[in-house]
């Protein structure tokens, strides 16, 4: 073999083996709460595409109930096989007795498939599913997290106390598939809770206007895996959906500029834990879940 072809195999190999499975919990502070507020800590986590084998994963995902979270949230792609809803539940075990929040993403209904992972460099891969049935059991999902206490969110508003805190949320349903109904949640964030929180799977722009235009001071997503396979010093070299690529994953503010009298949100996006079974890759991306603290505003 070449010098490149070995080079090439060695890349691949600790790709899919070492990088897939070096889980990292990442932590940030946002600072977006009520003067006078008590931090909360979020656990934010994402698109663990759970198929019954990837063990490492579960017992990572399983070892961040030690964490204690005030507040869970999971943006969504939580399953890739008809029968990984039975794991899901045992793995996230003692996070489902805190106060959590979900949508759902496009893998949640959908079984993967072979795809040519290059082709993300010239689409992305909305639409792909508008004409097919769902495969996969994404109601049976969402009853068994909403049997446990979580507010399912797919177009809808919710309520719930965390920590000390009355927080108002909604959400769309997957707005990478174009499931997202935002009508249906529109209007004004309850300004009398103490945060508004709003969800969504894949950070699609015409979403995230609404959401910031509304008053939610605080937007979840996953989705974008980061990039997955990112160029070190260059960063991701795609986002497969709206978002700009210096936003692929982490804080940013949207919009991120204030348009004249309006409003911007906090948004986190999670690069997620999981990958496709058929892109089992991650490069300059590890893994991740993100323990949230939030803290009170340093102004407004
Ligand atoms: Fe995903």
């Amino acid at each position: 073999m070449s010098i490149a072809g070995t080079a090439g195999a060695a890349a691949l190999g600790y790709a899919t083996v070492i990088e897939r499975n070096w889980f990292v919990l990442r932590e940030q502070q946002v600072p977006v709460l009520p003067r006078g507020a008590a931090p909360l800590r979020v656990l934010h986590i994402s698109d663990l595409h759970l198929t019954p084998g990837r063990h490492r994963l579960m017992a990572f995902a399983r070892s961040l109930a030690s964490l204690e979270p005030d507040l869970v949230v999971n943006t969504g792609d939580s399953i890739a096989s008809p029968v990984a809803i039975e794991p899901l539940i045992e793995t996230l075990g003692p996070l489902l007795e805190r106060p959590g929040v979900f949508v759902y993403g496009s893998n949640d209904l959908y079984s993967p498939k072979p795809k040519n992972p290059a082709r993300y460099l010239w689409r992305t891969s909305a639409g792909e599913h508008e004409q097919d049935e769902p495969d996969l059991p994404w109601e049976k999902l969402g009853e068994e997290l909403a049997a446990k206490g979580w507010l399912d969110l797919s177009n809808r508003r919710g309520r719930l106390v965390a920590g000390d805190l009355d927080i108002a949320f909604a959400g769309v349903h997957d707005s990478h598939t174009y499931r997202d109904r935002y009508d249906q949640v529109a209007g004004e964030a309850d300004p009398s809770a103490d945060l508004r929180i709003g969800l969504l799977h894949s950070p699609e722009p015409r979403v995230l206007d609404q959401f910031a235009a509304d008053g939610y001071d605080l937007l979840l997503a996953g989705h974008t895996h980061g990039g997955q396979l990112r160029v070190p010093g260059f960063g991701a070299l795609v986002t497969n959906c709206g978002i700009d690529r210096g936003r692929v994953r982490g804080l940013s503010m949207h919009p991120q500029a204030a348009p004249p009298d309006g409003r911007t949100a906090w948004l986190h996006v999670s690069a997620g834990l999981g990958t496709s079974p058929w892109a089992p890759a991650r490069f300059a991306c590890r893994p991740e879940a993100t323990l949230l603290t939030l803290v009170p505003r340093t102004s407004r």
